[in-house]
């Protein structure tokens, strides 16, 4: 049994629906396993803005703080999208990842073999995909000193050696759980930062990781390879703005922007799971949403946070049952609606629960004594 407390930001457009959706799921495994996950609400994104008038509130910045996880939805939607405004509901989440010290974003990606048509990708070339992007997540142009004049403009990008160390030894250890390849993506023939990582993660992997293989690529080059041979790749590190774009990407692959969690982690302290879609305000409060890569971020949380590994696996799996029988959303090809997708995936859960339960509640020798009888 576990105990945690869990800080959930559903943010805006179909954030708030895919979160009711989390929400009840981590009710029902607190239910069928007995653990005591206390949820609380704070406002982020947008939604923070027009409550408070900020977008990231240091009420929610404090809760978030002193919980075990934190689960958020989406922040952003064009209510807030002047490009003139002050204050942007994406700065709530730049800032939350900052002040976190989150810098390690985990996007696995693993297509489905039933999903294999919604993917725009020959189905030939998605066999045997299963790779991991670890994002550099708090420096690079997103955090550089920013200028911002009528008719200039400039976002500067920098790392330190420390910043790409411990991104990069994350990501070798994850390879090291895997099958021990891992690429660093940069474009080293044109800037100095890549350089710098370039020489710093060669070192670095020769150093402490000599039973991986490290393969660099440039990013243009990358964006090609993930489309043209995605199954060459295990685990790829990069900094902040390339992993961004290549994991939209990579996201193709898998059919569907619904279905890909993720899980941004620091040194220590809580760590964020969010899906990797947006807000999608055009679904927004239609019951249209694809909630799995809510409910897969949940199981990120469950494996990374709260050490409950096993109940992790047991929500893909129902997760992949769904999709094989076709339990989806319009996105991947099915007729639920959002909530009832995320009540296939609870219903497995209970189903696949209570065989456990039947397993572990009789005795081992009154098992015995029951295959004596029957047998008998
Ligand atoms: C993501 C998003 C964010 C990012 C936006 C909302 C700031 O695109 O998590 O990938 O660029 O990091
Ligand atoms: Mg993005």
């Amino acid at each position: 049994m576990t105990t945690a407390l869990i800080t959930l930001l559903p943010g805006d457009g179909i954030g708030p629906e895919i979160m009711a959706e989390a929400q009840a799921l981590l009710d029902d495994l607190a239910e069928q396993e007995g653990h005591e996950f206390v949820l609380q609400k704070r406002p982020i994104g947008g939604a923070a803005i027009d409550a408070v008038g900020q977008s990231l509130p240091s009420s929610t910045l404090a809760a978030c703080r002193q919980s075990d996880a934190i689960l958020l939805g989406a922040v952003g939607g064009p209510k807030w999208d002047d490009p003139e405004a002050a204050i942007r509901p994406e700065q709530g989440l730049l800032q939350l990842r900052q002040e976190l010290g989150l810098f390690a974003n985990l996007r696995p990606v693993r297509p489905h073999p039933a999903l294999a048509d919604a993917s725009p990708i020959r189905p030939e070339r998605l066999a045997g995909v299963d790779l991991l992007v670890v994002r550099e997540l708090t420096g690079g142009l997103y955090f550089g000193r920013k200028l911002e004049l009528t008719n200039l403009a400039e976002d500067a990008c920098r790392y330190s050696t420390a910043e790409i160390e411990r991104v990069v030894r994350r990501a070798a250890a994850l390879a090291r759980t895997r099958k021990k390849h891992l690429t660093l993506v940069d474009k080293a023939n044109v800037l100095a930062t890549s350089r710098l990582w370039r020489r710093i993660t060669t070192a670095l992997i020769e150093r402490e990781f000599p039973d991986l293989r490290l393969e660099v690529m440039l990013v243009d080059a990358a964006a090609m390879h993930l489309i043209s041979r995605p199954a060459d790749f295990d685990v790829i590190v990069t900094e902040n703005l390339f992993g961004d774009i290549l994991t939209d990407e990579a996201a193709m692959l898998s059919g569907s922007m619904g279905l890909l969690p993720s899980a941004s982690l620091g040194e220590q302290g809580p760590g964020l799971y969010e899906p990797i879609h947006g807000s999608a305000p055009d679904l927004a409060g239609r019951n249209l949403a694809n909630p799995f890569a809510m409910l897969l971020s949940v199981a990120m949380m469950l494996e990374h946070s709260l050490g409950l590994a096993d109940t992790a696996r047991r929500v893909e799996q129902a997760v992949e049952q769904c999709i094989d029988a076709g339990q989806t959303t319009p996105d991947l090809g099915g007729r639920l609606g959002t909530r009832e997708a995320a009540a296939a995936v609870r219903q497995r859960l209970a189903d696949a629960n209570s065989k456990r339960e039947h397993r572990v509640e009789i005795h081992p020798l009154r098992a015995r004594a029951l295959a004596a009888s029957n047998t008998a």
